[in-house]
């Protein structure tokens, strides 16, 4: 083939993606539609108990050190979820029919393409709608996705779980299915998880569905190392929290000084994250206008991860009028997928 036509074919396959591809940035570093104000960076910094919202975690680095995390081998979640769904999708296919799946967080969209697969296989047309906070992995996700998928088309959406559901468009094919993957519910506190759900509630038409995926509550011997992994890149991930608030907020945090602490807390049944301050300091966050004192061993709460009882969360998501029609799970009942539809 010719210089000029290999370069002619490139540039057509390249308009095809572009044609496909449609995002929307409603956060992230343009901040031109709705600035993250960093007030819950403010707030959770300076109650006497210290927290900050798990969405920091995901700026482009950490976003790299979770897909890490995915393939670690105490991290026992990705891999149990990817089994149940590869083995389940054909279902989920046959019973959404043809369907836009949304996706919250993203992430680098590797479980989706098995649900991609499905659908394909029946003949349906694709079309796809990630969320994420971050705007770089969901840009390089969907292109590559767009590049493997032919036929599909995607509607890219940078933004928080919150901004998105409120506005999504009505979908174009019959039915459409929120797909929420990865126990990412297990950051959300109880009373956080049920305004989720009527959020979930509040995006679906009737007879739509919602595809959960939970991890469920097991002993602390495998829970705790899948927190506190031997290549310390769990450590890393938390760590990086700080060096995304010191890029965001012109902050000062000198992350050696901070530690890495994760336990499993048997009363809340979650696992919770903490980044512990290894000496008294004060951290500057100039563009909040913000010093924060830190004690000798005081810590900072970056997240919860909770774990489930699956009869519990099937009450709680039949109440909020989203009935479980399929519970499906793994051989050791370590994971659980939930393909839910919303009632009248
Ligand atoms: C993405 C929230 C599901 O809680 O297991 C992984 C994040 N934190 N290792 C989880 C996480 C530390 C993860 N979720």
């Amino acid at each position: 083939m010719s210089i000029s036509k290999a370069l002619n074919r490139n540039v057509t396959s390249q308009n095809t993606i572009e044609k496909r591809l449609r995002m929307e940035c409603l956060i992230g570093a343009t901040q031109i539609i709705a600035p993250s104000t960093g007030s819950d960076v403010v707030k959770g910094l300076t109650q006497t108990s210290k927290s900050l919202p798990p969405c920091y975690f995901y700026d482009n680095r950490g976003s790299e050190l979770f897909e890490l995390i995915c393939d670690l081998p105490e991290y026992y979640l990705t891999r149990t979820e990817t089994i149940i769904l590869q083995q389940y999708a054909g279902e989920i296919a046959k019973i959404t029919g043809a369907c836009e799946l949304v996706e919250l967080g993203s992430g680098n969209s590797t479980k989706t393409r098995i649900l991609l697969n499905a659908y394909q296989q029946l003949d349906y047309p694709l079309h796809y709608l990630p969320i994420d906070v971050c705007a770089g992995i969901l840009e390089s996700s969907a292109k590559q996705l767009l590049r493997d998928y032919p036929l599909l088309q995607v509607y890219a959406l940078a933004a928080t779980y919150e901004l998105a559901l409120a506005k999504l468009l009505p979908t174009q094919l019959p039915s459409r299915m929120i797909c929420f993957l990865g126990s990412s519910l297990g950051n959300l506190t109880p009373n956080e998880c049920s305004i989720f759900f009527s959020q979930i509630t509040e995006a679906l038409q009737v007879g739509e569905y919602f595809l959960l995926g939970i991890d469920l509550r097991k002993s602390k011997q495998i829970l705790e190392p899948a927190y506190n992994d031997s290549q310390g890149v769990t450590a890393a991930f938390n760590l990086n929290m700080l060096e995304h608030l010191n890029q965001q907020f012109e902050g000062n945090f000198d992350t050696p000084q901070f530690e890495h602490w994760a336990f499993y807390n048997q009363n809340e049944h979650q696992i919770e994250m903490h980044l512990r301050s290894l000496r008294s300091q004060i951290v500057e966050l100039r563009a909040l206008n913000l010093k924060v004192n830190f004690a000798l061993g005081e810590t900072i709460l970056t997240e919860i991860s909770r774990k489930f009882d699956l009869n519990i969360i099937k009450q709680e998501l039949t109440t909020q009028g989203l009935l479980p029609l399929e519970v499906w799970t793994d051989p050791n009942q370590w994971f659980g997928l939930l393909l839910c539809q919303l009632q009248a």
